[in-house]
């Protein structure tokens, strides 16, 4: 027997209190026991995403909450500004580009995150600009952006949709605050759920544009959904089960406290980054790391591939892996959702020693003990 660990930035562990409520006998979505757990459930997500604003619980994948961002909002052949620095924000390109918008890409490097003073420069030589897409945690670099001031940038102006997928749950993203106009997320991260449920919340500016866009909508058409969920029930077939789930993951979120969730992650972060340090290895993310997962950038000439091969099948731990030019070059440690102090050094252990076994010089203990500092803070 291997025992398994889960520490890839999504599908991230599910605790037993959320496996437990998933797996309830099943009951019909169209009665007073679902409407109260979804209303319940849809209570909580405010205070997660910072607003009074409704959040809508579609049965989808995060992905799902992007499209129905980008097919509500706009109509064909707007145009829209994309902060492209990894996977994620070439995701809201591909969306844009599907939906027929007319797409101006801001490049980011990799594992760098973007420049206010350039998006503002953007937005000033294409003021026809409708709308900004962003990740506030960009996943595939482990990088944020700086979301809080482009807000300052896009207010009273573009739209600012923020790709929130492993920022919700993980760090403070306070919508109604920071005057974001449309924030999305997915279960399958700091919500602790299996993947299949999306969630979307518009401010009143981005509502008033799902009236005028002119994009084709059908399984997604928000209008419909908040007219259903406003009546404690959906447009179509929820996921009942995940509903239940989301019910027990935000009562657990409830119970620690969002502030300390997001203490949690910080503390789990910034150990990772310290063991890194001490083991001579060099952060993907340097300057502005997400609390999500820490990218690590793994010693010249080392099969990236390999060593997550070795970790998953002769160790049972699951990281990620780089993708596209990063793939083979980097892992990704992630400390997203159910994550405590004990995982990290796991995770640190079983890296010294994978990294010996594929030929790395480690002095054992080392990443271990500069993680066991930070995580001390945790137990005062
Ligand atoms: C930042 C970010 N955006 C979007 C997605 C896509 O979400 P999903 O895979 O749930 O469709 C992910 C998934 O990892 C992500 O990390």
């Amino acid at each position: 027997m291997i025992k398994q660990y889960l520490l890839a930035p999504g599908p991230t562990p599910v605790p037993d209190e959320v496996v437990r409520a998933m797996a309830q006998t099943m009951i019909h979505h169209r009665t007073p026991q679902f409407s109260e757990v979804f209303a319940e459930a849809r209570e909580g997500l405010k205070a997660l995403f910072g607003t009074k604003n409704d959040v809508l619980v579609l049965a989808s994948s995060g992905t799902g909450a992007m499209e129905a961002a980008v097919s509500n909002l706009f109509s064909p052949g707007e145009k829209v500004l994309v902060i492209n620095g990894g996977k994620f924000g070439e995701r809201w390109q591909q969306i844009g580009q599907a939906f027929g918008l007319q797409v101006t890409q801001l490049k980011v490097e990799w594992g760098k995150a973007v420049k206010p003073e350039v998006v503002e420069k953007h937005l000033k030589v294409y003021p026809d600009i409708q709308g900004v897409l962003i990740q506030a945690s960009e996943t595939s670099t482990t990088t944020l952006h700086p979301v809080q001031e482009i807000a300052e940038l896009t207010r009273g102006g573009p739209l600012l949709v923020v790709d929130g997928v492993t920022a919700v749950g993980v760090l403070p993203v306070p919508m109604d605050e920071w005057g974001i106009d449309v924030l999305v997320t997915g279960s399958q991260k700091a919500l602790m759920l299996p993947p299949g449920l999306g969630f979307i919340a518009l401010n009143e500016r981005a509502w008033a544009r799902t009236e005028k866009a002119k994009l084709p909508r059908f399984y997604f058409d928000l209008r419909l959904e908040r007219k259903n969920q406003l009546k404690k029930t959906t447009a179509f077939t929820p996921a009942v089960s995940l509903v239940f789930g989301l019910h027990a993951s935000l009562e657990m979120m409830q119970k620690e406290g969002l502030e300390r969730v997001y203490a949690r992650h910080e503390r789990l972060a910034r150990a990772t980054r310290a063991a890194a340090a001490a083991l001579g290895l060099k952060l993907l993310a340097p300057e502005n790391p997400s609390p999500a997962a820490t990218g690590i950038v793994l010693p010249e000439g080392m099969d990236g591939e390999k060593l997550l091969d070795y970790l998953r099948e002769r160790m049972g731990i699951t990281f990620a892996e780089g993708q596209d030019q990063l793939k083979g070059k980097i892992i990704r440690i992630a400390h997203v959702g159910y994550i405590g102090a004990f995982d990290v050094l796991v995770a640190i252990s079983a890296l010294e020693m994978a990294l010996k076994k594929l030929g790395h010089p480690v002095a054992f203990g080392r990443g271990v003990g500069a993680a066991q500092e930070i995580l001390m803070e945790g137990l005062d």
